[in-house]
């Protein structure tokens, strides 16, 4: 028996939502935000701070790191100390204050890509050059070619590696070994590695994310982490994250960035909201999981029906990463355009997250069931229109 309520759907538009600012008639199942209402206990704890009226500036206080450090120890094997542990508005943010700090103009910031999207802004709009590494695609499954990795980490001109552990889009969950052996190159070239870890709490039921700053010791010392509750319990628009840096020198690098950026003092309700989603937020999560878990098979029973197209198998994050390369003549961009225009249904091209994306789409299936539903007969329909 559930306690919570994921199955009604919740009419978002007239909220100024970036998913639903669309026509009539179009089903969004593209950025990545949820359809579902937070957590009773947050939208408790944001109501009770709404009420007391008076929104003047906020100080981090001792529970806000109380609430990350206990989470990530209990749930994740992480041990941070409180002077490693930054506040800041956004990990999006963070991660350009921090290119900005520890690379310079022209530098390369290396990416494994597909990656999410909005990785390639924060180094370009910043100056600095991408280096693209492709993961390897062979039999549905991604691996990181270590041999170009290395290369591109050992280039005098990289200063930076960017990860994303759960890796947005693919929805992997990158092992212990992978990142320990990631860390070692790191090290051994002086290459500082921030992992975004904002997808680490949604894993499917009973598979468990690593983070990368546990994986070694070599791991520990390059590392930048940037966490969140905003992916999981849908408080992108709260504006609240962290970031943990074991290395005392390099954090005090970041937190000057970070200060200077302007990007790290809270809003009103950024503490209350994420003490409130890791102290009280467990068992809707775990729900949240299981729910996500069946939206997921009940996708891949209609995905694997469909002639031309598969199913990357990941165990992590609501994107669902479908492989079209049968298919997509020209692009994903164009399959997507068709299949918006055609059904409305609106998901995202796999262009857009760079190199091995090419003939890809991604599906977000962060809603109630009914809606999936609509939303993969509208998928078949556009794909069937298509061939
Ligand atoms: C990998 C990844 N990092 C960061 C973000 C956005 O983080 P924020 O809203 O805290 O800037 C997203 C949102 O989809 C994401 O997928």
């Amino acid at each position: 028996m559930s306690k919570y309520d994921f199955d009604t759907p919740i009419n978002r538009s007239g909220t100024n939502s970036l998913k639903w600012d669309i026509k009539d008639g179009e089903l969004p199942m593209w950025v990545a935000d949820m359809d579902f209402a937070a957590a009773p206990e947050i939208i408790k704890a944001v109501v009770d701070r709404a009420r007391h009226g008076v929104y003047g500036y906020s100080v981090i206080p001792d529970e806000w790191y109380d609430a990350y450090i206990n989470r990530w120890k209990d749930s994740h094997g992480l041990i941070m100390d409180k002077g490693g542990l930054i506040f800041c508005t956004g990990v999006i943010p963070a991660i350009s204050s921090i290119i900005r700090r520890l690379t310079h103009p022209a530098e390369n910031v290396v990416i494994l890509t597909p990656v999410y999207n909005i990785f390639y802004n924060c180094i370009l709009n910043n100056g600095r050059r991408v280096l693209e590494c492709e993961l390897t695609y062979k039999d549905g499954e991604y691996s990181i070619d270590f041999a170009a990795l290395e290369r591109a980490l050992s280039l005098p001109q990289t200063a930076m590696l960017l990860l994303c552990n759960p890796h947005n889009p693919i929805g992997k969950i990158w092992d212990k070994d992978t990142l320990s052996a990631i860390g070692s190159l790191c090290k051994k070239y002086g290459v500082i590695a921030v992992s975004d870890e904002i997808h680490c709490d949604i894993t499917d039921p009973g598979k468990e994310y690593c983070p990368f700053a546990c994986a070694s010791e070599d791991c520990r010392d390059v590392s930048i982490t940037c966490i969140s509750p905003t992916k999981a319990f849908n408080l992108a628009g709260i504006q609240t994250a962290a970031v943990y840096i074991p290395d005392r020198k390099i954090k005090n690098r970041v937190e000057r960035g970070l200060n200077n950026d302007e990007i790290a003092e809270p809003n009103a309700f950024a503490v209350q909201a994420a003490v409130a989603a890791f102290t009280k937020g467990g068992e809707w999560l775990s729900e949240l999981r299981r729910y996500l878990y069946d939206n997921k098979r009940v996708a891949a029973e209609t995905i694997d029906a469909i002639p031309d197209v598969s199913l990357v198998r990941g165990e992590a994050t609501y994107l669902l990463w479908i492989d079209c390369t049968k298919l997509a003549r020209g692009g994903s961009h164009k399959l997507a355009e068709h299949i918006r225009e055609k059904t409305g249904l609106y998901l995202s091209a796999g262009e857009e997250y760079g190199k091995g994306g090419e003939s890809f789409l991604r599906l977000n299936i962060a809603c109630p069931r009914s809606v999936l539903l609509d939303g993969l007969d509208r998928l078949k329909k556009g794909i069937e229109l298509y061939r």
